[in-house]
């Protein structure tokens, strides 16, 4: 019963100190009240788990005292000390919401052990209350876990239908540039602003282009398709698509992949996307002249993939929010804030995670963690080569 707070509460200053004195000994060591009223204002003041109070006491009684204790303070419980053979206020008590009664004289092993009964109660009451808000937490995880992974097929649908008409605005708005160019058109008025309105459609569907591509990177799961890969060749594959890039900002992409064990069995396609996509904005975020280190470890069946920049690093404050839909510092013509958003649905579809590590000023490390074989689950491989791929695992 350690850390319990007490309250002892009797008219009879004499009993009321020899009980304290033996309940010090046995390790509990109350606080005293010398009435219902004193009682009242001690609680208001310090809160106590169990109130040991006497039943028959000048002014307000223990029962009255019991009713403004159960009014106010549910979670306390408590104790009474009837009087010898006056069972009927024990009876009363027990329906205003006392714990328990024990009559007069009362003995000390007795009296303790209804208290370490309150006591467990409170705790226990405690332990089902704290459960219930684990679990409630759980579920709402649950259930943001889904509305995501629910966005992410609405998202690639959507991106899917905008596509289309997409390609057709860029298409006439080309073919206009073009009719524009042409003698006939010569001499038409304000052919300069039409040319700078088209330019301005051009660059406007560019960019949403640019958004329905990542929001495709979060394409259906039996989309997935999964191969031998090797991870260094995956590397060089993406290094490349953004080697332009780098070397505008004379930053150079240092290569530690060279190991045994850089094979695994996983998404090319998704995978390559998730290293571009670190790799941009590690060349965002990275000065002229800086670094930026992609390395390769083997931890027994899981392989550790990092992207490490000696750039301005990510604030405290941001860091919770980079894997948001949307989040973006940069302007909107440069960022589209869903690179690592679907960065992260692509790791953990495939069975991965991703950690971050940031220092302001310094840098920023981006690393991915996946199993060497990812298990085929359903849906994961698509219906048609589940059992294929099943069968060529199983051989590998
Ligand atoms: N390597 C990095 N260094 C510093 N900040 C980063 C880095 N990678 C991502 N960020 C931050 O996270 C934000 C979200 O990144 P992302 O989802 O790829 O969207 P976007 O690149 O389109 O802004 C970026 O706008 C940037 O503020
Ligand atoms: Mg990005």
């Amino acid at each position: 019963m350690e850390g319990i707070r007490l309250l002892l509460v009797d008219d009879e200053e004499e009993f009321r100190g020899t009980i304290a004195k033996r309940l010090t000994l046995r390790g509990i060591s109350p606080e005293q009240a010398a009435s219902g009223e004193e009682c009242l204002s001690v609680l208001e003041k310090m809160p106590m788990d169990v109130v040991v109070l006497d039943v028959k006491m000048p002014g307000m009684s223990g029962i009255e005292a019991l009713h403004h204790i159960k009014e106010k303070y549910p979670k306390t419980e408590v104790i009474l000390l009837t009087g010898h053979a006056t069972t009927l206020d024990g009876v009363e008590g027990i329906k205003a919401g006392a714990f328990d009664y024990l009559s007069k004289p009362i003995e000390l092993d007795h009296l303790i052990g209804k208290i370490k009964h309150a006591y467990d109660k409170i705790r226990r009451e405690e332990e089902k209350l704290k459960e219930a808000e684990f679990r409630e937490k759980m579920e709402q995880q649950m259930i943001a876990t889904e509305r995501l992974a629910s966005l992410g097929t609405l998202a690639a649908g959507v991106a899917h239908e905008i596509n289309n008409p997409l390609a057709i605005i860029k298409e006439s708005a080309g073919w206009m540039k073009l009719i524009l160019k042409k003698d006939e058109c010569a001499e038409i008025p304000r052919k300069q602003d039409f040319d700078m309105a088209l330019n301005k459609i051009e660059k406007g569907v560019e960019r949403a282009k640019r958004i329905t591509l990542q929001l495709l990177g979060f394409a259906r799961k039996d989309d997935s398709v999964l191969a031998e890969l090797n991870l260094k060749e995956l590397a060089d594959e993406a290094i490349r698509l953004v080697t332009r890039e780098a070397a505008n900002k004379d930053i150079e992409i240092v290569q530690e992949m060279d190991i045994p064990g850089n094979t695994i069995w996983s998404d090319p396609y998704q995978l390559r996307q998730v290293l571009i996509n670190l790799l941009t904005n590690a060349i965002h975020a990275t000065g002229s002249g800086g670094n930026i280190t992609i390395k390769l470890e083997v931890i027994g069946e899981e392989v550790a993939l990092s992207v490490q920049d000696t750039g301005q690093g990510i604030p405290k404050e941001n860091l919770e929010r980079i894997f948001e839909p949307f989040f973006s510092t940069k302007s909107p013509g440069e960022g589209t804030g869903l690179g690592l958003f679907v960065t992260r649905g692509i790791v953990e579809k495939l069975g991965g995670k991703i950690e971050v590590e940031s220092r302001l000023g310094h840098g920023t490390s981006f690393c991915i963690k996946l199993p060497k074989y990812l298990e085929v689950k359903e849906g994961l491989a698509g219906r048609d080569h589940t059992d294929i791929l099943n069968k060529i695992i199983k051989m590998g």
